[in-house]
């Protein structure tokens, strides 16, 4: 059957958990009551929906999410507004996502509007959850994993659907915190023609072995390079912006193209369309364009080079303040010596530059109601 929001049945918890107080929040470790699920067969197509306690799921050991990581997922918050009105961001962008990302792995469309139906139930239901206070929200994590059991390599002839949700706190709870980089030219996220542009898990498991070597190092995360050009894509979890002068001094803001192994950030989209909006104004050019970290540097040389941030939906926007780049592959065979170092400039006293700070204010303003905005949808 198609997915029917109408057809939902509700189990509510008779254990009812604690809150955690709104300071004590940590990002992902607690959640709410309940959990929404829906299972689909390719037989049957999707069955009935269900809000039940939260519960441990229970799968054979042979059942293919744990054998070829049939798995992906979203990330999305619900917030509470001044008059205590629940709100989503641009929701049916992170279904459109996690449908293209199931399809990507055989796994089912995820269909737009009983998705956000049921995602506005459970919402409900599990409201007590939703912190009122601004720059507090309620991560929500819809998940699809193939439960096909067996070994055997091919599409999952079954899976599940399911959102569960985390109370989370702003992730900079006592002001913004600039990032240091490593960007290296021996590991790649993403290729063209591969899944770099899909929100699946895997992509996410590979990525921490890179961040523990650089975390040892004393840097927080990694710039993403592609190709023997050293293109930038992407900065840990976070699609990455840069603000310079261009060689004739024209002011650039500019991020990595669609192009297949950039994650499509919703965050992303909205920073691109508040800049323009906003900082077209000023005389920023806006840009979508390949860019290389050898252009970044320059910029840093001569002086050029503004600001740097990642975006992403936990964090909003993550200030840059120093990349280490391994300078390609034949510096890097230099070891120490063959490394470079790029300073990104903050604003005096602070961990922010001036495009970060008024971009999480544009994005959290429109998040919380406070600006009216097509972008925010009352649940
Ligand atoms: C984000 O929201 O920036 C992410 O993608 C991080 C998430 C996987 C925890």
């Amino acid at each position: 059957a198609d997915m029917d929001a109408s057809r939902l049945t509700i189990t509510k918890s008779t254990t009812p958990k604690p809150l955690v107080a709104p300071q004590d929040l940590v990002f992902g470790k607690t959640f709410t009551d309940h959990m929404l699920s829906v299972e689909w067969t390719a037989t049957d197509g999707w069955l009935d929906p269900k809000i039940t306690p939260y519960q441990n799921l229970s799968l054979d050991p042979a059942t293919c999410v744990f054998h070829y990581a049939f798995e992906c997922f979203e990330g999305m918050k619900a917030y509470k507004d001044s008059k205590g009105q629940i709100r989503l961001f641009r929701p049916e962008k992170n279904m459109a996502r996690l449908s293209a990302s199931s399809q990507r792995l055989s796994m089912p469309a995820i269909p737009e509007k009983p998705m956000i139906q049921l995602i506005s139930k459970f919402l409900n239901v599990d409201e007590r959850f939703i912190p009122s206070e601004k720059g507090y929200s309620l991560y929500l994590r819809p998940t699809v994993i193939g439960t096909q059991r067996s070994i055997g390599v091919g599409p999952p002839g079954s899976a599940l659907l399911f959102v569960i949700a985390s109370p989370v706190g702003p992730y900079y709870p006592s002001g913004f915190k600039a990032v240091s980089l490593e960007a290296r030219s021996d590991i790649v996220r993403a290729w063209p023609g591969g899944v770099g542009d899909k929100k699946l898990g895997a992509n996410y498991a590979s990525c921490i072995a890179p961040q523990l070597e650089a975390a040892k190092k004393g840097f927080q995360q990694n710039l993403w390079l592609f190709g023997p050009e050293g293109y930038v894509t992407e900065v840990g979890t976070m699609n990455v912006f840069f603000a310079w002068l261009s060689r004739t001094g024209k002011k650039e803001f500019i991020t990595a193209p669609l192009d297949g192994t950039i994650l499509e950030g919703i965050t992303r989209d909205s920073v691109l369309e508040l800049a323009r909006e906003n900082l077209g104004p000023e005389g920023w050019d806006v840009i979508e364009r390949k860019y290389t970290i050898a252009e970044v540097k320059e910029a840093a040389d001569e002086g050029r080079l503004l600001e740097a941030f990642g975006s992403g939906t936990a964090a909003v926007v993550s200030p840059i303040k120093r990349i280490q780049w391994d300078g390609g592959m034949e510096r890097r065979a230099l070891g120490e010596k063959g490394a470079v170092e790029i300073n990104v400039p903050l604003s005096p006293g602070s961990e922010t530059g001036p495009i970060a700070q008024r971009m999480w204010n544009w994005i959290l303003e429109r998040q919380y109601g406070e600006i009216e905005s097509k972008w925010s949808v009352i649940v």
